[in-house]
């Protein structure tokens, strides 16, 4: 077969496609071999056969690092189509990656853009990451607690993800802050505050950016080399020295398993000591919201009440635990215990909270609504979702609250989709409360006239009632670091 007949666009028994094409005029020289997966260029770098590489991943294959490497610089540079890095993304959901692969893909695509190095400004740099959930607002508390214990965290963050809520939506919802800044003013922020809170510029990983919007619309997002991959690409790429994760599990979690979490957890664990950063991984429970709030301004406001002293149990005691263990990675304290109780000491003191303020002022924040929360604007509608018999609340479905949320206006159904800061809900009881018949157990606020019949349907399926009071389950549940799991 004569290559230069085959049209752009199409697919050809032999793997041929456009981007074959393309690499015809990039001096591609002749030989192609039927079902092989090198094509040598004339430089004699290798040139892989992208369709050879979908059908070994299909086939449950391996492929080895320049194989992977070679299909995300493609893609990276617009020569791999998105159909062809879709095929890939399903066959290696399907089939996963094994350790080898999984860190060439995070590798790839950490260098798909620009290693931040943050070596001038001094001290132990350590983020956190959550793998994402609903009313997660910890982000918000522990960035001030960790800097103003003295330790740089430069927090690289995202949007709402489907029913999962995003740091960036929240910072956003105070008046005039601003999450874009470029790598210069990242810098100048984190140098000043010792913290910066930032969305995935343009520069950081941007083959996840692609790759993620891809993984999203081709039903490929739950898999664990997937997403260790994309998390990881990120962090590695902030400059960090030290990370600690936050992986979810339950109904409004990504993994819905305990097993599933920690193969998460064990494999981001794995990838961020081979890249030569320290990691600690927790498990913990994402089956109701945490906090007593969801929506973006209202998780910032809970934040604040959080850093005065006044905040929910499980936001507190999951804050204290990940700030104490990003104080101990930071090399501030010898143990997990004594980091923590350096972070009681910051929000006890108002540390916390004064570092908040200045970073916020500092990214053009108005904190005037943050010393006064009662004076932003309240949402147009409120409606209650009752107790429909007594008895006690056994369940939530995290899930499903995750996506009354967006149904009231907090969270996107498409990307361009606007949030509105003020929509969102309250959980005014938790799993374990007993409830009479007729009493509130969430209460809905919107700006959005027509959904209170959707989203009381969409509640009522996510609450279950029960006559018995069902057993506590920890919020935190296991530890994982280079040395193994451990019950917490
Ligand atoms: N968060 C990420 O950054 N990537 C994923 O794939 C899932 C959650």
């Amino acid at each position: 077969m004569d290559n230069s007949t085959v049209a752009p666009g199409s697919i050809t028994d032999f793997g041929i496609n456009s981007r074959l094409s393309t690499l015809q005029q990039n001096d591609i020289v002749s030989e192609i071999i039927a079902n092989s997966k090198i094509i040598m260029n004339k430089n004699s770098s290798p040139v892989f056969n992208p369709v050879s590489l979908i059908r070994t991943k299909r086939d449950k294959g391996r492929l080895s690092r320049e194989e992977i490497k070679y299909l995300i610089d493609q893609y990276s540079r617009d020569e791999l189509p998105d159909y062809q890095m879709s095929a890939f993304l399903m066959a290696a959901f399907l089939n996963g990656l094994n350790d080898e692969e999984s860190s060439a893909l995070t590798e790839s695509m950490l260098h798909s853009g620009d290693v931040l190095d943050l070596s001038d400004i001094t001290g132990i740099k350590v983020d956190k990451h959550s793998t994402g959930g609903v009313g997660d607002k910890i982000s918000l508390l522990l960035a001030p607690i960790v800097a103003s214990c003295g330790v740089p965290v430069p927090m690289i963050s995202g949007r709402g993800l489907g029913h999962t809520g995003g740091t960036l939506d929240k910072l956003e919802s105070i008046p005039g802050f601003r999450t874009d800044l470029d790598l210069k003013r990242y810098r100048e922020v984190l140098q000043k505050h010792n913290m910066v809170l930032i969305g995935q510029t343009a520069e950081i990983a941007p083959a996840d950016k692609r790759i993620y919007a891809l993984r999203d619309v081709t039903a490929t997002v739950e898999s664990i080399p997937l997403i260790a991959a994309s998390i990881m690409s990120k962090k590695l790429a902030e400059g960090i020295n030290a990370l600690v994760l936050d992986v979810k599990v339950g109904s409004g979690a990504f993994m819905k398993t305990r097993l599933e979490a920690q193969k998460l957890a064990e494999k981001l664990v794995a990838i961020g000591e081979q890249f030569g950063k320290r990691t600690i991984a927790y498990m913990t429970n994402m089956d109701q919201p945490l906090g007593r709030y969801i929506g973006n301004w209202l998780e910032v406001k809970e934040s604040v009440e959080g850093l005065q002293c006044n905040g929910p149990d499980d936001v507190m005691e999951l804050t204290h635990l990940l700030a104490g263990t990003m104080i101990h990675l930071g090399g501030k304290t010898k143990t997990i215990e004594q980091g923590i109780e350096m972070s009681k000491d910051a929000v006890d003191s108002g540390r916390a909270f004064d570092a908040f303020k200045a970073l916020a002022a500092e990214q053009g924040g108005d904190t005037s609504v943050l010393d006064d929360p009662e004076s932003y604007s309240e949402s147009q509608f409120q409606f209650d979702l009752e107790a429909f018999e007594d008895g006690y609340i056994s369940q939530f479905d995290a899930y499903q609250i995750g996506m009354a949320a967006l149904e009231l206006g907090a969270g996107r159904k498409t990307k361009e989709d606007d949030v509105d800061p003020v929509a969102g809900l309250e959980m005014v009881r938790k799993t374990g409360d007993r409830v009479q018949k007729g009493e509130t157990i969430i209460r809905c606020y919107t700006n959005r006239r027509d959904v209170e019949s959707i989203t009381k349907s969409q509640l009522e399926d996510s609450v279950t009632i029960s006559s018995n009071a069902p057993e506590p389950a920890p919020l935190i549940s296991h530890q994982i670091d280079k040395d193994g799991v451990k019950e917490f």
